[in-house]
């Protein structure tokens, strides 16, 4: 009878550890199969920067929900922006105020002001993303 029980006893905790290492392994999985929740999925819109922020000729970084965005405001005093994530390795790039034009420092990437490949080897444009101005807000948005 005394075996008989330890027996059950040990098949109950076998049992449970069996659960625990399941569901263990399985939550990741299934949180995996499961769509995102709303909050820190995709964002379509953010407030980048006030317009006080980047008088002409000057840049600012932002996040664009997980990554970043540059917002530049031209020497001709137009606001623009893009992602911040170069084409190439994904590093970030940043504003040349003295060329000009958008600049990726990892491997000398160099991107115009509408956000297309000048040299270096990134294979193709920044996202551009569109600018609006809502009183002292820029707002950003990813184009429809
Ligand atoms: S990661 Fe930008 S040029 Fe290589």
């Amino acid at each position: 009878m005394g075996s008989m029980n330890r027996r059950k006893f040990i098949d109950i905790l076998f049992f449970g550890s069996l659960v625990g290492t399941i569901s263990s392994l399985s939550y990741p999985i299934i949180r995996y199969l499961l769509p995102p929740k709303k909050a820190g999925g995709a964002v379509n819109s953010v407030v980048a920067a006030r317009v006080d922020e980047v008088p002409p000729n000057s840049y600012k970084i932002f996040k664009f929900g997980s990554a970043p965005g540059i917002l530049i405001n031209t020497p001709q005093g137009e606001l623009r922006a893009f992602s911040a994530v170069c084409t190439h390795l994904s590093c970030n790039v940043t504003y040349d105020a003295q060329a000009e034009n958008i600049y990726c420092p990892c491997h000398n990437g160099r991107f115009d002001l509408n956000g297309n490949v000048l040299a270096g080897p990134p294979p193709k444009p920044l996202e551009q993303y569109e600018v609006k101005i809502s009183g002292q807000e820029v707002i950003v948005s990813r184009r429809a």
